[in-house]
């Protein structure tokens, strides 16, 4: 049996690239590993890594929860809870903090786009960041770890991390093993397809949200950009935009960009726009409906109670046992 854990961070709206990237994958990975366990949390603590309105910071949260179990998730195969619910996370992670170098976060890409950007006031957990995370897997002796391709660098951290624990104290956790999908780790921005589609981005026609409606989905897609060239074929250099709307398309229907290209080849961008709209329209809506079932219901707060639990007993016991480890209090 093997444990699988990963998280979302609850800023903005969830997008169709959370979606494509994470979500989607861990209801694959469910269905296909029977065998294994699901820890899946809302990383509220990473959230205010950035300023964050409190009313805001909680209502999101509660919708990445819904939306969880609203795309397929089993609520009885996963351990779903809320970060900032298992204190352990934070303990750990200041102890992580202590096994991380400088270095190591200064060269983080995620940190220095934010500082390349000029930004001032740049919170020190920002930086500290990818110790949280290390905490977030490594307390759960996580052996897989489902992400989209932005979160490689802070799981190839992770595993250094790990070792370097390892090697001073002994044995003590498991390196993760990240699983990135092979369509859709990376869903850009349809305004500009050479940035990753966020939903930190200023232009809200740059990505789809879970949340918006049949006809806002179907005008995002309609106005993406793609190229004057005119011809169906997957080309991410000179056709970067419609390269990424057939990542998307194939990612969506679980098929490959190939068989894709093949069935629109004689076709037209209108006639593929038409049809991807349709598609992700058939795909979110669903999905948004059990989301509206879900969010007003005691069963959501019934699973996050469970989960909480759960995690909490798991993260104590390992807490204890590392505590120990590194000669932390009495014996
Ligand atoms: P976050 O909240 O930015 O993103 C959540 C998940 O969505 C994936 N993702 C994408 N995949 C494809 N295309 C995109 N455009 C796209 N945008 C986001 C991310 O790769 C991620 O898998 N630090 C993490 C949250 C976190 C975490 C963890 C994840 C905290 N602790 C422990 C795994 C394990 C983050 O900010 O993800």
């Amino acid at each position: 049996m093997k444990k699988i854990v990963s998280g979302i961070k609850p800023t903005g709206s969830l997008t169709l690239g959370n979606y494509l990237g994470a979500i989607k994958q861990f209801v694959k990975l469910q269905e296909e590993r029977k065998e294994d366990e699901f820890y899946l949390f809302i990383a509220d603590l990473h959230a205010i890594t950035t300023r964050q309105t409190p009313h805001e910071l909680r209502n999101r949260t509660l919708d990445i929860a819904a939306m969880y179990i609203a795309s397929g998730l089993d609520k009885d195969r996963t351990t779903m809870f809320i970060q900032s619910e298992v204190l352990q996370h934070a303990e750990l992670g200041y102890i992580l903090q202590s096994n991380v170098y400088m270095g190591e976060l200064e060269r983080m890409t995620q940190y220095k786009d934010k500082v390349a950007k000029g930004e001032e006031s740049i919170a020190s957990s920002l930086f500290t960041y990818p110790a949280l995370m290390a905490a977030d897997i490594l307390l759960y002796d996580a052996d897989y770890v489902p992400v989209g391709d932005d979160q490689k660098q802070h799981l190839e951290l992770t595993r250094d991390i790990a070792n370097r624990f390892n090697h001073y104290y002994n044995d003590f956790f498991t390196v993760p093993e990240p699983i990135i999908p092979e369509v859709g780790a990376r869903i850009m921005d349809l305004q500009d397809p050479y940035k990753k589609m966020s939903k930190s981005s200023d232009n809200p026609k740059g990505y789809i949200t879970m949340f918006d409606e049949e006809n806002m989905i179907k005008k995002k897609i309609r106005s993406a950009k793609t190229d004057s060239l005119g011809v169906i074929k997957y080309d991410p250099i000179n056709q970067t935009g419609l390269a990424n709307l057939l990542n998307i398309y194939a990612s969506a229907t679980d098929t490959n960009v190939e068989e894709i290209v093949l069935k629109y080849k004689v076709s037209n961008y209108k006639t593929f726009k038409e049809d991807l709209g349709q598609v992700l329209v058939d795909l979110l809506i669903p999905i948004q409906e059990r989301y509206q079932d879900l969010i007003k219901s005691d069963s959501l707060q019934e699973i996050l109670n469970q989960g909480r639990d759960r995690a909490s007993d798991y993260a104590f016991k390992k807490m204890r046992k590392c505590k120990r480890k590194v000669g932390l209090g009495r014996k």
